[in-house]
């Protein structure tokens, strides 16, 4: 198993603790989504039911029903708690899930990994770009992280497009430790801050 992530600078005292600071005190992601909580445990549920969404993503409850999420909900609340995870929910105007958005920090690497899928009627839309672009932007700048680390299946071939367009740099092939047990191989790619405020000064 792969320990996460590779590259690895550590953070100066106070740079940890303003990354945990701004991460346990997050309640929304731009206007994008909000904090997962207890009330958003039906929409999340039936999101994630969802196969298109849940099948790629090894970070997933490996059943997804109400007891399961609400577990995977609470147990994110705590690590928003520690400043070392997030996990995010869009919903449209009649309460029903379009997104979600899991998030591990590691402050002391200023680091982090972002997840997550979009509702299927929403796939192949540009709208996964186009979301993703806003998150990585909001993750270094109100966040605080200084480098993005992504995984994906190795078929995952939108996702690997998506990365590689954004100016991510791909590491090579790792193992993915499952929540439940057992390893997946993934392909992994990297992004620093330096990188990232270089591409948007370009025209
Ligand atoms: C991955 C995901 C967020 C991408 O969002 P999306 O809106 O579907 O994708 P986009 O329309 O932004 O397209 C992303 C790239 O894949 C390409 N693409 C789309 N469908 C494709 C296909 N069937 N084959 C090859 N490339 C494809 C697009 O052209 C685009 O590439 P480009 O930027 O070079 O033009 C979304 O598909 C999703 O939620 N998938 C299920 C869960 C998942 O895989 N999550 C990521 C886990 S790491």
């Amino acid at each position: 198993m792969t320990d996460l992530p590779l590259t690895r600078i550590a953070a100066s005292e106070a740079k940890q603790s303003y990354i945990r600071s701004a991460v346990s005190i997050t309640e929304s992601l731009t206007e994008m989504a909000h904090v997962a909580k207890e009330s958003d445990i039906v929409a999340l549920t039936t999101l994630l039911s969802d196969p298109e969404i849940s099948q790629p993503i090894y970070t997933l409850p490996a059943q997804i029903n109400h007891d399961t999420v609400a577990a995977f909900i609470g147990q994110h609340l705590d690590e928003r708690e520690r400043g070392e995870g997030l996990l995010m929910i869009s919903t449209d105007e009649n309460g029903l899930a379009t997104a979600y958005y899991d998030i591990q920090v590691w402050p002391e690497w200023a680091s982090c990994k972002l997840g997550g899928a979009i509702s299927s009627k929403h796939q192949n839309t540009g709208r996964g770009g186009s979301g993703a672009l806003e998150v990585f932007a909001w993750l270094f700048e109100i966040i605080g992280v200084d480098l993005i680390c992504e995984t994906a299946a190795l078929d995952n071939i939108r996702t690997a497009r998506l990365l590689d367009r954004i100016g991510f740099t791909y590491i090579g092939e790792i193992d993915s430790k499952l929540p439940g047990g057992g390893l997946r191989p993934s392909r992994y790619w990297e992004l620093k801050k330096t990188d990232w405020q270089h591409a948007q000064s370009k025209p």
